[in-house]
């Protein structure tokens, strides 16, 4: 499994994406995209990027009908993004649709990776809004599970959990972990945090860097920070 480093680009606009990206030059960059800079410019903003030789994780975490979903997987495999995602609370049956809808006539497709619970889900919340009367590291390990059964890739979990997501579902099931800080940095509003260099040791595959990078006085030191740290 590569081990990579996925910039959170959390930008409003694509001239401050692509003012940001200029930095980089000529590197060859992995890029999560999110539901505001997708819905602010449109799928351009994915073509623009591909064309300029990066990966894209189109973070969107679909979550409808089967049928639906399965056809805008498919819109999505055709825009040529390298992982997606959907949550796991859809079902099995929306898991196994969205596969179906993501495989391109060729056989290949985008990794798709589920969202399991939100970090932002308290376990109060989770029993009292949604009446789940599970313990809540139950729950993301059984959606784990629910992801892995229906043939999904992987999933998005703290870099706590990935340990135990491997344990759970096996070592090639990927884990996609945002929550990433320098030790001398600021942590910003985040709680569970680990360094790039413990997220490698506890087993995390993707690591999601979002104000760490993009805030910095030097965002291309901090990246190459990143990558020595978590890839080297
Ligand atoms: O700036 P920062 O490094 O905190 O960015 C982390 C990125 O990962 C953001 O895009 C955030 O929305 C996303 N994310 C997260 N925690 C999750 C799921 C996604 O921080 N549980």
């Amino acid at each position: 499994m590569g081990k990579d480093v996925i910039i959170a680009c959390d930008f409003a606009s694509k001239a401050d994406t692509l003012a940001f990206l200029d930095k980089f030059e000529n590197k060859s960059l992995y890029l999560k995209i999110g539901m505001e800079l997708f819905y602010a410019e449109g799928p351009d903003i994915v073509r623009e990027i591909k064309a300029r030789g990066h990966k894209i994780f189109l973070d969107l975490k679909l979550h409808d009908i089967p049928n639906t979903v399965k056809k805008a997987m498919n819109v999505l495999s055709r825009l040529d993004v390298d992982m997606c995602n959907l949550h796991a609370a859809g079902t099995c049956a929306m898991m196994e649709a969205a596969l179906e809808g993501l495989t391109r006539p060729d056989g290949t497709r985008p990794l798709l990776i589920a969202v399991t619970q939100l970090t932002s889900t308290s376990q109060e919340r989770m029993t009292e809004d949604l009446l789940i009367d599970q313990p809540i590291d139950k729950v993301v390990m059984h959606y784990a599970q629910n992801a892995k059964k229906s043939g999904l890739d992987g999933i998005v979990c703290s870099p706590l959990e990935a340990g135990k997501v491997h344990d759970t579902c096996g070592k090639d099931f990927i884990t996609v972990t945002p929550g990433v800080r320098f030790a001398d940095g600021d942590k910003g509003d985040q709680v569970r945090v680990m360094t790039p260099a413990e997220a490698k040791k506890i087993g995390s595959d993707y690591i999601v860097v979002g104000r760490p990078i993009t805030a910095a006085a030097d965002p291309v030191a901090a990246y190459d920070r990143c990558v020595a740290e978590f890839c080297d």
